[in-house]
């Protein structure tokens, strides 16, 4: 059966010593905790290295948030999947609304990311969601079933069993302004729909789909008792351990 996650995703937060703080207070929390979900960090690509051996990777889970689309060579400024991999990271973030609203990310980036990240042995959390018009004109569904199909659908089943999804509704990122639970559960339910029609019912069964945008300690329990909510992709609330560890706690 699936597992139920709070990944945190730092962004471009933190210093590399305030991070490797902040890394090293969420695995003592973790450890002291045993949490009744996997818990995940996706930091910096300047923060893996140190976080990575500054924490224990068997109890807090480490990502990037994001990789390249090319394997390798003449990409200056670029950081590979095999390079992510090679720090002791295990997950990726992909497709987050940042990336594709801000630096051009498309579909076709996207499945050479997810592939490469592949691999490479990295869990890709594939961020899908609509933005406030979208979800205002009623073309939610229709938008992010657009996003599972061209980002995820090139892959065999198989594959697809290694990919986490994270519907992060964009209206809702940062702006304190949360999906309500039956909102979330709505589209969770749909997007398991979609991949069930792709894949069949099991493999739609074992996938991870978390939610993103303005889940904090107050509102994560209510999000998480939906059925098909397993669990959060977590941004400002994830740079402060006592409110991350209050998500966490949620399950
Ligand atoms: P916030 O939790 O800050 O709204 O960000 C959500 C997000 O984008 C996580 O990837």
């Amino acid at each position: 059966m699936r597992k139920n996650i709070v990944a945190g995703n730092w962004k471009m937060n933190t210093t590399v010593p305030e991070g490797l703080e902040l890394a090293k207070e969420v695995n003592a929390a973790v450890a002291a905790a045993t949490p009744k979900c996997d818990v995940i960090i996706c930091v910096p690509f300047t923060h893996l290295v140190p976080v990575a051996q500054a924490i224990d990777t068997n109890k807090l889970g480490l990502g990037a948030e994001n990789c390249a689309d090319h394997a390798k060579g003449a990409y200056t400024g670029e950081v590979s999947a095999s390079m992510v991999a090679s720090t002791g990271a295990g997950y990726v973030i992909l497709g987050h609304s940042e990336r594709r609203q801000y630096y051009g990310e498309t579909s076709e980036t996207l499945r050479e990311k997810v592939a490469l990240a592949l691999q490479n042995n990295l869990k890709p959390i594939f961020c899908i969601g609509e933005v406030l018009e979208e979800r205002e004109n009623g073309t939610y569904n229709d938008v992010v079933r657009k996003q599972v199909e061209e980002g995820l659908f090139n892959l065999s089943a198989e594959e697809f069993g290694n990919i986490v999804l994270a519907y992060e509704p964009v209206w809702a990122i940062g702006t304190g302004k949360t999906a309500t639970a039956e909102q979330a559960e709505d589209m969770h339910a749909f997007i398991r729909s979609v991949i069930a029609e792709k894949y069949g019912k099991e493999v739609a069964d074992n996938t991870s789909i978390l939610y993103g945008g303005s889940c904090k300690p107050s509102n994560a329990a209510e999000l998480f008792a939906k059925p098909d909510v397993d669990g959060g992709l977590i941004g400002g609330a994830s740079l402060k351990c006592e409110d991350f560890m209050g998500i966490v706690s949620a399950f």
